[in-house]
């Protein structure tokens, strides 16, 4: 393939991952990487944490500055693509170029789910997802500023965090019943909120809002129950949404993402698609799309050498549990496997950590973990869900026995 083309729409996590593998597996053909962003390839996860608290000395380039000279990947930044014709095989960027491609990976990523209540509001309301976002965010985040924010998700927990730190004052309004929901035990959810009040956040759970107004310089969030949540600026985190529209324009399968298979083939044998935009079948049929840095490396890393035909028997191990983190209020928390499992246990305590917590399905067995500030515990609890282990519950929470031995002699 070395007088082919490959083109990668999206230059984030995914997209500059694939772009780095494909020359690391010795492709000499023309790689293009097109984004919409002005800035080169950059990580997200420091957005919602370094990057507000140490503007100056942050750092989230995913590759050197001269990486994609030297590996002669044509970058081309601050262009959206928008349009896609598989047949003729093209890319229509907004910049009137065209590029033919042989192969394409779709590296779109998501965008916020919009508040359109809130957004109404014009001037004061914020999300986060971007660079430029967090750049801004910096702004508004000052000692003394009241700050609204509405999802308690992980973008709203580790911004009230953030907000806190940068002496903010945080009042957080999530509509679900508990906060994190979407990706926490409710053991967990419920002690983060204990620690997010313990730093003065002002926590409003399971109250949908009801309305949301300008009053002279504050904007005030009216909840269902009536209370009246008033502030300098508002964030919402309600969410994202995959970027499909090309994948649509295209006429790819699409369920809660851009369809592909276990090699992130979409429905057409030359577009692949990984990362926040694709989603998987599950056996059972359900589509499972995952949001996490991980996964996008983890995919664009099996896309590249699916486009390269390479053998995937091959690859490196990839059958490890779902993982990734959140960094909020001095704590690294990591979660692997299923995190719906419905029983927690605690080895150690949430209130004094280091603490592991493990989920267990109803036969008992491990498939879920959570380590709370014990980041160094995560490989033998994925080992252990890998096992799918059933170890006997006093064994499994007693914190002197060695979690490696545990899961070494798992059966
Ligand atoms: P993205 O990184 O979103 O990249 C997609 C790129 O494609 C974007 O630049 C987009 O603008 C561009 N694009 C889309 N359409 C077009 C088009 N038509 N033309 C050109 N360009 C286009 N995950 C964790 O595991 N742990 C964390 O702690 C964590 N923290 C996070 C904190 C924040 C603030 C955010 C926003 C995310 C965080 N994540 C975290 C999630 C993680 O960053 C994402 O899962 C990851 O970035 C997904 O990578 P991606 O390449 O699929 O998408
Ligand atoms: N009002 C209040 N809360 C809402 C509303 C609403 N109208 N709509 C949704 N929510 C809540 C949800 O109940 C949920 O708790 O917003 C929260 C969104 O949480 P996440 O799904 O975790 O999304 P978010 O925090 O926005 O994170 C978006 O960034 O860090 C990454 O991987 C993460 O992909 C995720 C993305």
């Amino acid at each position: 393939m070395s007088a082919s083309t490959i083109a990668i729409v999206g230059a984030g996590q995914a997209g500059a991952t694939a772009a780095a593998e494909l020359r690391r597996q010795g492709y000499t053909g023309r790689v293009v990487l097109i984004g919409d962003e002005p800035h080169a390839p950059y990580e997200r996860p420091p957005l919602s944490k370094d990057v507000l608290l140490q503007p100056d000395t942050a750092r989230c380039a995913i590759h050197a500055d001269d990486f994609y000279q030297q590996q002669s990947i044509e970058l081309r930044l601050g262009v959206p693509v928008v349009g896609l014709d598989p047949h003729a095989r093209t890319l229509a960027l907004q910049d009137g170029t065209t590029i033919v491609f042989d192969k394409l990976l779709l590296a779109t990523g998501a965008r916020v789910r919009r508040l359109p209540m809130l957004d109404a509001l014009g001037d004061g309301i914020h999300t986060l997802r971007t660079l430029d976002d967090a750049r801004r965010l910096h702004a508004v985040l000052k000692p003394g500023r009241r700050v609204l924010l509405v999802g308690a998700g992980v973008i709203g927990l580790e911004l009230a965090s953030s907000a806190v730190d940068l002496g903010a004052e945080a009042t957080v309004i999530e509509q679900a019943p508990r906060a994190m929901m979407r990706c926490s035990p409710p053991m967990l959810s419920e002690h983060l909120c204990d620690v997010h009040r313990a730093r003065g956040v002002s926590l409003h759970l399971g109250v949908p809002i009801v309305s949301a107004a300008r009053e002279g310089d504050e904007i005030v969030l009216t909840l269902q129950d009536g209370t009246r949540c008033a502030g300098d600026a508002v964030i919402y985190g309600i969410g994202v949404e995959p970027e499909t529209t090309l994948a649509r324009m295209a006429g790819l399968d699409i369920d809660n993402g851009i369809v592909v298979d276990a090699q992130c083939r979409t429905s057409h044998p030359d577009i692949y698609a990984a990362g926040d935009a694709a989603c998987r079948r599950a056996p059972n049929g359900r589509a499972v799309r995952e949001e996490t840095w991980e996964n996008a490396n983890r995919q664009a890393v099996t896309a590249a050498r699916a486009m390269l035909a390479l053998d995937p028997e091959s690859e490196p191990e990839s059958a490890d549990a779902p993982w990734f983190w959140t960094d909020q209020c001095g704590l690294n928390i990591q979660f692997a496997g299923d995190m719906a499992a419905p029983e927690w246990l605690a080895r150690g305590s949430l209130a004094a950590p280091p603490c592991v917590l493990f989920g267990l399905d109803g036969d008992g067995a491990v498939v879920g973990a959570i380590t709370v500030n014990q980041g160094r515990d995560m490989r033998s609890a994925k080992a252990l869900i890998g096992k799918r282990a059933r170890i006997a519950r006093e064994v499994l929470v007693d914190a002197t026995r060695n979690l490696r031995d545990l899961a070494r002699e798992a059966a």
